[in-house]
C-alpha cells in the first residue's frame, strides 16, 4: 500500500500527497490523472457523468440477474432463463451485451455455466436438475454504458463438494473487494483470491480474467485472479470487474471445439464463479452491481 509520503504512482517523483493524492480541493488532479492513466496504462478513468451512466447500467444488470436467478429451478431450461433475461433487457430499454459478441458471435443473451463449465456456457434446451450448480452471467448495455455481474444458483439438494466450491468462490470475490482503494497495486487482488482458494483446497482459473468495463465491454486493465506481479495502482474513477473462477480440481480450462465458447474443467470437476462491477472512489470502493436494491 502506498502512503501519503511515498512517491506518487504516476512516476513524477513527487510525493503522492503533493501529486495525485485524492483531494477535492485540488481541482486539476482528476484531469491530470485521467491523462496519466490513459497514456501509461490504457485505462479509462471515468468522469462523474460517465459513472452515473455506468451505475444505472450496473443496477439494471444486477436486477435482471436477480430475477433470472429466482427462475432457475429444477425442470427449467437455460434457454427459458435466456428468454426471460432477454425480455427484461428489452423492457428496460437495454441491450444484452453477449448477444452476437465476439468471433464466432455468441448466440445468446446471457451465459449459463453449469457444474464443470467454468464460464461462457451457452443456454440450451436441457432442463436443470436437482444437484446442479449454475452460474448466470448478465452484462447489459444501457444508454451506451456496460454493467457486468454473475452469481451462482444451487438447484435443489446440492452435494457438499459443489456447495464448498460455490462458497469459496464467493468468499474469494468478497475478500478481493474488501481491500480495494486508491493506490492498491492490482496484484493484491490475485493475492487475496489465490491465497484463500488454496487454503480451501481449490484452484484458481488463470485463462480467464476480470476486466475494465463501463465504456466498453472489455477494457483495460486485465484483472488477474491468480497470483501475479501487476503493479498498476488503483485510482479513483476506475471501473472494473472481479470475477474469480474457482475449481474443485485442476485449474485448466478446455474450450469446446464445436461452439468455441464453452469452457470446461479439464478433469470434469465442478467450477464456480461470482462477479461484480466495482468503482474505485476517492477513499475506497463502491460495488456497482448490487443485488438488493429498492429501485
Ligand atoms: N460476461 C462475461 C464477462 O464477465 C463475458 C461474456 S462474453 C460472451 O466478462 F460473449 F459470452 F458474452
Ligand atoms: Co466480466
Ligand atoms: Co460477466
Amino acid at each position: 500500500m502506498i502512503g501519503r509520503n511515498d512517491a506518487c504512482f504516476c512516476g513524477s517523483g513527487k510525493k503522492w500527497k503533493k501529486c495525485h493524492y485524492p483531494d477535492a480541493g485540488n481541482l486539476a488532479y482528476k484531469e491530470n490523472l485521467k491523462d496519466v492513466y490513459k497514456k501509461k496504462y490504457g485505462i479509462l478513468l471515468k468522469t462523474d457523468k460517465e459513472i452515473e451512466g455506468i451505475r444505472e447500467s450496473c443496477r439494471l444488470a444486477s436486477k435482471i440477474l436477480d430475477a433470472t436467478c429466482q427462475m432457475a429451478k429444477a425442470g427449467v431450461t437455460t434457454n427459458e432463463l435466456n428468454e426471460f433475461a432477454h425480455q427484461m433487457h428489452v423492457d428496460h430499454g437495454a441491450i444484452p451485451a453477449p448477444l452476437h459478441y465476439g468471433d464466432p458471435p455468441f448466440p445468446k443473451s446471457i451465459c449459463t455455466s453449469l457444474n464443470d463449465v467454468i464460464c461462457h456456457g451457452i443456454p440450451d434446451d436441457k432442463p436443470l436438475k436437482d444437484g446442479d450448480i449454475l452460474n448466470i452471467d448478465v452484462t447489459c448495455i444501457l444508454n451506451g454504458f456496460f454493467g457486468d455481474c454473475s452469481r451462482m444458483v444451487l438447484i435443489g439438494k446440492v452435494d457438499e463438494e459443489k456447495r464448498h466450491v460455490t462458497e469459496v468462490a464467493h468468499e474469494c470475490l468478497m475478500r478481493a473487494i474488501d481491500i480495494l482503494k486508491p493506490g492498491l497495486p492490482l496484484y493484491e487482488i490475485g493475492e487475496a483470491i489465490e491465497s484463500y482458494a488454496q487454503s480451501q483446497n481449490c484452484s484458481v482459473v488463470n485463462q480467464f480474467i476480470g476486466h475494465g468495463v463501463g465504456i466498453h465491454f472489455h477494457e483495460s486493465p486485465q484483472v488477474y485472479h491468480h497470483r501475479n506481479s501487476t503493479k498498476t495502482p488503483l485510482a479513483p474513477g476506475m471501473t472494473f470487474t472481479i470475477e474469480p473462477m474457482i475449481n474443485l480440481g485442476a485449474r485448466e480450462a478446455v474450450i469446446d471445439e464445436k461452439d468455441q465458447w464453452t469452457a470446461r474443467t479439464i478433469d470434469g470437476k465442478a467450477s464456480a464463479q461470482w462477479e461484480h462491477t466495482i468503482l474505485i472512489t476517492d477513499t475506497g470502493h463502491e460495488v456497482l452491481t448490487t443485488w438488493k436494491k429498492d429501485t
